[in-house]
């Protein structure tokens, strides 16, 4: 089957079932696949805030690739850009060398981005997966202090490679690893267990200490200013400067994994900018590769830039499609605060239709979490939470749980979403809750 779309000729083969053993995901991708299981659908095009599945069934996407999608998929302009690089022959691969598409990337992102807010931050492309960054992170920070502990926190998620396994919480993700993930300290995050921010700060101070006893101190404080697959935990400005202050005290590099909340997805550029901190470290991935394209970036301050040419290296740590849809996300939703304004107003817009559906089934422990667009709606019972994924989807919404038991619903629309379309998805989910509930 043919189809067309934005101009392109798609060749789409005919729809396969996808249940049983004999379609070929069944058959022969390994058992690792996950997201293909809470939405089983063979995806073939999208649009903004719509993907497509093959048989021309249409979806709003609350999901947007857990934060990759932030301008919607397919955006016209970055498309456009990427293919007019394609076709008029630009470099693809080319290792870290310097490319007309990453100086244009670097020009603009210290122009929209570093110098608006003051940050003289060196920008280092690892390989261009979020874990990827955090473990530049991890190395860069051990060999700027020389030392080994890191400190991180409870329901935190940081990737799944060895040492971004290691801060984080997930304990079915970090079985995984089969082997000891050593010298990490784990403090609360603020709220969990109803833990306030006083007490969660003084439990950091102890782990601090603690690090200084036992092992000459801590090189590296990492967290999410909200947690993402933590379960949409919102952390207070109040909170994040006393972490900021303690990381200073104790001479440890404060990072700042912004791999799923940044790229405005807060409301700000960065999630920790109303906090007004200063991170050491800040990693971003996922949607600051615009379309979707793989890229990652860790961005530490000058003097911290300690790394001997090549120490840390990778073949593919600078995709150059990726830096070209990067530049024109930049350039079209960032140099002003239309994007920002916009993420507002929907944030309060799913916040109020969050607290209706809250409203509307006193009795079943409801709560709404997060901010921008990055909200969630938590229940206390996970079955419910598994519920109301799933009706979702049978009503042409996809949707993601997250939280240690999977007990929130996670809402993350692309930024971009249209008025017609939040709308709709909202109207989907507050008809899963009330299916899931009766
Ligand atoms: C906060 C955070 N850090 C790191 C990662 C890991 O990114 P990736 O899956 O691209 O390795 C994720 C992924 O969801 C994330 O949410």
């Amino acid at each position: 089957m043919a189809m067309t779309f934005s101009g392109l000729l798609l060749d789409i083969p005919a729809p396969t079932a996808l249940a049983g053993p004999s379609d070929i995901f069944t058959r022969r991708e390994s058992n690792v696949r996950s997201y293909c299981r809470s939405f089983p659908a063979v995806f073939a095009t999208s649009r903004g805030a719509t993907m497509w599945d093959e048989d021309g069934r249409a979806y709003i996407d609350f999901f947007a690739g857990a934060g990759t999608v932030n301008y919607g998929h397919n955006e016209p302009r970055m498309v456009q850009a990427v293919v007019e690089y394609l076709t008029g022959g630009g470099i693809v691969h080319s290792l870290d060398m310097h490319t007309v598409a990453k100086r244009a990337f670097l020009e603009e992102f210290e122009r929209t981005v570093l110098e608006p807010r003051g940050m003289a931050h060196r920008v280092q492309c690892p390989g261009p997966t979020g874990t990827n960054a955090v473990e530049a992170a991890l190395k860069l920070a051990r060999k700027v202090t020389g030392r080994r502990t890191v400190i991180a926190f409870s329901n935190g998620y940081h990737g799944m490679t060895l040492g971004a396994l290691a801060v984080t919480a997930n304990p079915q993700a970090r079985a995984g690893a089969g082997v000891p993930l050593p010298h990490v300290r784990v403090a609360p995050y603020e709220g969990n267990h109803g833990m306030a921010t006083d007490e969660a700060l003084e439990a950091l101070s102890q782990q601090l200490r603690l690090a200084e006893q036992e092992d000459g101190g801590a090189a590296a404080i990492i967290l999410e200013c909200i947690q993402g697959e933590g379960g949409v935990n919102a952390a207070s400005p109040v909170w994040l400067r006393g972490v900021a202050e303690r990381a200073r005290a104790h001479g440890a590099l404060l990072i700042v994994d912004d791999i799923q909340a940044g790229c405005g997805r807060s409301g700000t550029f960065f999630s920790f900018e109303p906090a007004g901190i200063e991170p050491d470290i800040i990693l971003l991935s996922k949607a600051i590769g615009g379309v979707g394209m793989p890229m990652a970036l860790v961005l530490h301050r000058p003097e911290h830039d300690c790394w001997q040419p090549g120490e840390h290296n990778g073949t593919f740590r600078g995709f150059n499609l990726a830096f070209v849809a990067a530049t024109a996300a930049l350039r079209h939703f960032w140099r002003d605060d239309t994007l920002a304004r916009s993420v507002a107003t929907n944030g309060a817009i799913v916040r109020e239709a969050l607290l209706d559906m809250v409203q509307a089934h006193p009795g079943c422990a409801l709560s709404v979490r997060g901010r921008g667009l990055m909200q969630g709606l938590r229940c206390e019972d996970p079955a419910l939470a598994a519920r109301i994924g799933r009706a979702a989807w049978d009503r042409g919404l996809v949707i993601e749980r997250s939280g240690r038991e999977d007990e929130v619903v996670k809402l993350m629309p692309p930024l971009v979403i249209s008025d017609d379309e939040l709308r709709r998805g909202l109207a989907i989910l507050a008809e899963a809750v009330h299916a899931a509930i009766h």
